[in-house]
């Protein structure tokens, strides 16, 4: 068995920055846990994702992007990563899950290695289509699997993981994230967004070292968000 003293955890590392809103409210996507986004279509969760890669390859990092739905638009990225955009390409390993098991493939592989950021956007592309067509219950454990796998390489490696969630309408009008139970145990801090407008809100829900509830204004620009 291995045992972890709590001071070789400690490499410096402490966050990956997003975007000055979105710092303000989380302090980045900190490491050694799983940060999640959910929000509405266009709410900002592929630029959030696309945003948090750039950062950690300019600092250095070298990043797994596992985008079930093809959200990692090179067009995009090259505009905000302006002269960083080779260094980007080189430092980013893309992973395309064409079923949710094979997401579960594609996040085993990944684990443990030299990877100080893993963003899955969104983790629930699959699991989604899984809930339509088969059993629900088998779909959780395999969300559960891949969750459970993240949150290991996060506090293993001192890396970061980001993961974007979609949502569902509820009867009451409102919304909810998919996978309500394993999502909400998964993930340390988790931020709601939202389109109010013309503008963008961030939602603080969840944070291990933060009062909750702290709603942030942001809007989408062309080098990133502000
Ligand atoms: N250069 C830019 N300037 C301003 N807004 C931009 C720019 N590039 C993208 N956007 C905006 O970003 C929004 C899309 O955000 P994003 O793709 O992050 O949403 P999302 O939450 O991932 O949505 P989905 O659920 O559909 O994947 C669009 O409204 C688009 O107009
Ligand atoms: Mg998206």
């Amino acid at each position: 068995m291995e045992i972890w003293k709590p001071k070789s955890r400690v490499h410096g590392l402490k966050s990956i920055p997003i975007g000055r809103p979105i710092d303000t409210l989380t302090g980045g996507a900190l490491t050694e846990l799983i940060t999640e986004f959910y929000g509405p279509p266009s709410s900002g969760k592929s630029n959030i994702s696309i945003l948090a890669t750039v950062n950690a390859v300019k600092s250095g990092f070298r990043v797994a992007f596992i985008d079930p739905e093809g959200s990692f638009h090179l067009g995009r990225v090259e505009q905000v990563s302006g002269d960083h955009f080779e260094k980007v390409l080189e430092n980013v390993s893309l992973l395309e899950p064409e079923s949710l098991e094979h997401q579960t493939q594609i996040i085993r592989s990944v684990i443990g290695r030299d990877y100080r950021l893993i963003v899955v956007d969104p983790i629930t592309y699959h699991y989604r289509l899984e809930l339509d067509r088969a059993n629900p219950e088998q779909a959780n454990i395999e969300l559960g699997k891949q969750l459970a796998m993240l949150s290991w390489h996060a506090r293993k490696k001192n890396a970061a993981v980001v993961v974007t969630n979609q949502i569902y309408s509820d009867f009451k009008g409102g919304y909810e994230p998919l996978a309500r139970e394993v999502m909400g145990y998964n993930a340390k801090v988790r931020v709601e967004l939202n389109v109010v407008g013309q503008y963008r809100t961030a939602k603080l829900v969840k944070h291990i070292s933060r009062q909750t509830g702290k709603i942030v204004r942001f809007t989408i620009t062309s080098s990133g968000i502000e």
